[in-house]
């Protein structure tokens, strides 16, 4: 494919880092909006790529941003949006009046292409404002009539998460885990199978109009991912599986805790199996990385990165 200019919004995050080196890799041209440049230090140096401080949710800015670009591709997400119906301010914001505004600016400027990640089981009447504002931004995309593809991933791992890395690092801490929704499932994907599917989906015609569920190869609950997080760390702990009502408890805790790791929202969206309907997968003749060829070398590394800085702290330096 010859090398495209395209607009990575939400580029700077942990799938937008992937995605960022494979498509520079890969020869096109990137242009990386973040709210704070000093957050993106790590795709500065990328070869083909240009991080630039904007407010994309200002049409204007947004306006220049996708000006002359030949694809758009939104990454935008985040997991705490605030309480609300049908969800919270911070969710309207991110996942619907974006996409919205990205929707109308792309098709001022006459840039077709369009590619949105999205998330699996997003859908009207889903159980969490972040599952319900995923499925807003969707259609305020289709609405538009744009050369669209939808990615709808699974949890996805990788070096980097935010997900196998926190268990890990609350694993290395606790002499006991305590787990909300121990038994909600889960069908993790590989951050660089995702990143592959986006990037054959550029050369891939028949993608556009299609909505894709992504996941790995297997499902597991909760549990059994910390359990393997602790195996593979060497800090296998005893886990408690928290009841519902204690899981609900614990996640209304924590949105006392300024960041906390949980909320009601999140526990909301473990009440449905995070698995695809699908089971092969992955799109475009893929197939899914299994996460135990994965997860050890970089779980690994953040155990031995821990034990250096408890090392440091502990010696004064
Ligand atoms: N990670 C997963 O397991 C997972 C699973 C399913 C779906 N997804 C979806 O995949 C996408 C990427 O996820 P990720 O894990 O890479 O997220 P992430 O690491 O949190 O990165 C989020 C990105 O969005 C930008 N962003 C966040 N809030 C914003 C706002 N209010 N306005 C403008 N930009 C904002 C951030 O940019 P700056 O901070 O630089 O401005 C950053 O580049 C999201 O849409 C997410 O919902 C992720």
């Amino acid at each position: 494919m010859e090398p495209q200019r395209i607009l990575l919004i939400g580029g700077t995050g942990f799938l937008g880092n992937h995605l960022a080196r494979r498509l520079s890799g890969a020869g096109h041209w990137l242009c990386l909006p973040t709210r704070r440049r000093e957050r993106a230090k790590h795709l500065l140096t990328l070869p083909t790529s240009m991080v630039i401080e904007a407010n994309v949710h200002d049409p204007d800015q947004l306006a220049t941003l996708i000006n002359g670009q030949d694809i758009v591709i939104n990454l935008v997400g985040i997991l705490q949006g605030g309480k609300g119906q049908p969800y919270g301010k911070g969710f309207a914001r991110a996942h619907f009046q974006l996409p919205y505004l990205i929707a109308a600016a792309a098709k001022a400027a006459g840039v077709r292409r369009v590619l949105h990640v999205s998330a699996l089981k997003a859908a009207a009447d889903a159980p969490s404002g972040y599952l319900r504002s995923k499925t807003a931004g969707e259609e305020a995309l289709r609405e538009a009539g744009l050369d669209l593809t939808i990615f709808r991933p699974s949890v996805i791992f990788g070096s980097g998460d935010q997900f196998l890395n926190v268990f890990a690092a609350l694993l290395r801490r606790m002499p006991v885990m305590p787990l909300a929704c121990p038994n909600a499932l889960f069908q993790p994907v590989w951050v660089e199978d995702v990143c592959a599917c986006i990037a054959a989906s550029l050369s891939e015609a028949g993608s556009i109009g299609q909505t894709y569920e992504l996941c790995g190869p297997r499902q597991y609950t909760l549990r059994q991912l910390v359990e393997y997080v602790g195996a593979v760390t060497g800090h296998r702990r005893p886990i408690l599986g928290l009841s519902d009502t204690l899981s609900y408890l614990q996640a209304w805790a924590m949105e006392f805790v300024p960041n906390g790791p949980m909320t009601r929202d999140n526990y909301y969206s473990m009440q449905i199996p995070n698995v695809c309907a699908n089971t092969c997968g992955l799109p475009f003749g893929l197939s899914a990385t299994p996460l135990e060829a994965v997860a050890p070398t970089y779980l690994l590394g953040l155990s031995r990165k821990s034990r250096y800085n408890d090392f440091r702290r502990s010696s004064g330096r």
